[in-house]
């Protein structure tokens, strides 16, 4: 075994061990170091190798499909937690300000967005600075007994009359072993398709659930819709 492959095996051990005690940022973090080396190395049976043991401990859904057209405003964009793909900063390119608590994932990110590393529960712009804020698949990542922080500090920064919109996934309740839940999604934009996945610790939400979240930080909700698993909530700010 090679020098290379028996690094990827102790990382492997180690997220296996993490995941038995919960500890999925651990785990992904291994499992995230794991797939870099077996891509360097051209590893495709350690790649299978780790994909399979993903599957044993995360339950993914047939891949969700969502279509993104141009936010319609003059203003900025707020993103929250705009890292990793940055789907909303490749939608509306300078306009938006994409913020997101984990530096590395802003590096990764690859669209003309400002990026600045911020915690959404605890924002640093003025009241009133933003037109629309976003927030793509981030609420998914932050624990529930946060989301309401979240929403009031979005509306904070907001104008009147700002726009808040959310886009997220159904979570059922949990099931079997499965700790970790996937969702996987085909974005369609104006300018391109993205093929992505967002797995995270499992916490059971729905668009009934964020409606009253919405309703508890004063927004109204505008429109909304749900396709699949996927849901989307446009929201204002109540003044
Ligand atoms: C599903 S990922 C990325 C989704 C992203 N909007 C996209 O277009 O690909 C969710 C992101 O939310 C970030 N995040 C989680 N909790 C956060 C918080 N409290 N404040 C800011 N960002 C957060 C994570 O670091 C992660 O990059």
């Amino acid at each position: 075994m090679s020098k290379k492959e028996k690094e990827i095996r102790k990382l492997m051990k180690d997220a296996r061990s993490a995941v038995e005690i919960a500890d999925l940022k651990k785990a992904g973090k291994k499992l995230h170091q794991a797939i870099e080396i077996a891509k360097k190395t051209g590893n495709k049976v350690v790649l299978d190798q780790i994909s399979e043991f993903i599957q044993e401990f995360t339950y993914s859904n047939n891949t969700q499909s969502i279509e993104l057209n141009l936010i319609e405003t003059d203003g900025f964009i707020l993103d929250i937690g705009g890292g990793g793909e940055g789907v909303i900063g490749k939608l509306n390119g300078r306009q938006v300000v994409a913020i997101d608590k984990n530096e590395r994932e802003l590096e990764e990110t690859r669209n003309e967005a400002l990026k600045v590393v911020m915690d959404a529960t605890d924002l640093k712009f003025l009241p009133e600075s933003f037109d629309v804020c976003t927030s793509f698949f981030c609420l998914i990542y932050v624990p529930k007994n946060r989301h309401l922080k979240v929403f009031n500090e979005a509306r904070r920064v907001l104008k009147n009359n700002g726009r808040f919109l959310l886009w997220d996934v159904r979570i059922p309740e949990r099931f079997g072993d499965y700790k970790a839940f996937m969702v996987r999604l085909k974005v369609k934009l104006p300018n391109g398709e993205i093929e992505t996945g967002y797995g995270v610790k499992w916490q059971t939400q729905d668009i009934d659930y964020f409606k009253e979240i919405a309703r508890k930080a004063k927004f109204n909700i505008m429109s909304e819709w749900s396709k699949g698993e996927i849901f989307h909530l446009e929201m204002t700010k109540k003044t």
